[in-house]
């Protein structure tokens, strides 16, 4: 077994439960985790200044992985500050411009679309798009005010993006779903939409569709069925995969990994929801959505019968009706119950 240095940081609010319940389970399916845990948080800003230190993605350089839980706590630090001072930096900086986030129903997730049955990989834009960051704002505070928050796309970074998009419809059902809203948005859009199709005719097997955000949204619910891969930019692949974890039983299952394809920097695996305020002191979060990002890890790091052990014990656990409606288990017995499932008794 291969010893796999992880840089865990679990940050705040539920963050830290789901962290400590995904590397436990790992350790039990047999990964072997050598983990450095950093306590970066909106805590951590409030003693230091800063949400990590100067040196902070240097020091994440070194590891083969990075293993985060969630960050923001919104009444303590505004999210402009904390998102900007750790989660975002680190996916720019370590070109993680592939952000994998899969929907399909674990067996007996209680959720609005139980019965059906699809299985969607949506694959977000990670480093540029609506989060650049490039903007400002003039004549603050008066009736004459303008914010200004400039989208940036650069060919290289849709080009590459589209392409993984492609290569993943090649190794699975060969549909490739594109999303824009190039019907209101002339210039980045079209340009989306071009690249797209060019590449295209690159790879004949793939079908490719063409869908507006707004109609994308409604057909997630109405026939998932029809869709396979999922290529969105980093807001509209933001929005969509929420909407992806509704349909999938909640925010408590959707899990997501953030690649640098090229393996230049470590990639970092995180689940789809945030520190959850509102539930953060219940003790009820749901850990599946990190046990599965944790799985995506293992999968990345080369252990995919470990990853795949992981993915039977979960479905083994919610197929008895543990932890497959929101707010009803607790998280220890969630864990406990995977636990069990990797020993073999469930
Ligand atoms: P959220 O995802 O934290 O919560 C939305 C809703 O989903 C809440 O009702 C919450 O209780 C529920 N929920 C989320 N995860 C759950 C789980 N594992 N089990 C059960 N229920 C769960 O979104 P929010 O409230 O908009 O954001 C809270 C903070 O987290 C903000 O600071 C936000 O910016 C931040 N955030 C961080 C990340 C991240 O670190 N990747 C992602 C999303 C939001
Ligand atoms: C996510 C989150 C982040 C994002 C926020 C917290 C900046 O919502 O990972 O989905 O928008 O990327
Ligand atoms: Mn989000």
């Amino acid at each position: 077994m291969t010893t796999h240095k992880i840089a865990l940081i679990p940050g705040d609010g539920i963050g830290t439960a789901v962290t400590e319940s995904a590397v436990a389970v790992a350790r039990a399916a047999g990964a072997v985790l050598e983990t450095t845990t950093f306590p970066w948080s909106c805590d951590h800003y409030l003693q230091t200044g800063k949400m990590m230190p100067e040196d902070g993605i240097e020091t994440l350089r070194g590891f083969d992985a990075i293993f985060l839980g969630a960050v923001g706590w919104p009444a303590k630090v505004p999210d402009s500050v904390s998102l900007h001072g750790l989660l975002l930096p680190i996916r720019k900086a370590f070109v993680q411009y592939a952000n994998i986030r899969p929907h399909r129903l674990l067996p007996g997730v209680e959720g609005p679309l139980k019965t059906r049955d699809f299985d969607i990989l949506c694959i977000r834009e990670n480093t540029e798009g609506e989060y650049s960051g490039a903007g400002g704002r003039v004549h603050v505070g008066t009736p004459d005010e303008v914010a200004v928050e400039t989208s940036i796309f650069t060919r290289a970074g849709v080009e590459r993006i589209i392409r993984f998009g492609f290569e993943q419809a090649m190794r699975r059902r060969g549909k490739l779903a594109s999303v824009t809203k190039s019907n209101a948005q002339k210039y980045s859009m079209v340009f989306w939409d071009e690249i797209t199709d060019r590449l295209a005719a690159e790879y004949p097997q793939v079908e490719v569709t063409h869908y507006h955000i707004d109609a994308m949204c409604a057909r997630m619910v109405m026939a998932p069925e029809s869709l396979d891969v999922v290529v969105a930019s980093n807001l509209f692949g933001d929005i969509l995969t929420d909407l992806g974890a509704a349909i999938q039983g909640g925010l408590g299952f959707a899990a997501s990994a953030n690649i640098n394809p090229d393996r230049s920097a470590p990639s970092m695996f995180e689940p789809v929801h945030g520190s959850a305020p509102d539930i953060a002191h219940l003790g009820i979060a749901n850990p599946m959505a990190a046990i599965w990002s944790v799985a995506m890890m293992l999968d990345h790091l080369g252990e995919a019968a470990t990853a795949a052990r992981i993915m039977a014990a979960m479905e083994a656990v919610t197929a008895q009706g543990i932890g497959t409606v929101p707010g009803r288990d607790k998280t220890d017995d969630i864990t406990k119950a995977v636990l069990a499932a990797l020993e073999g008794k469930a």
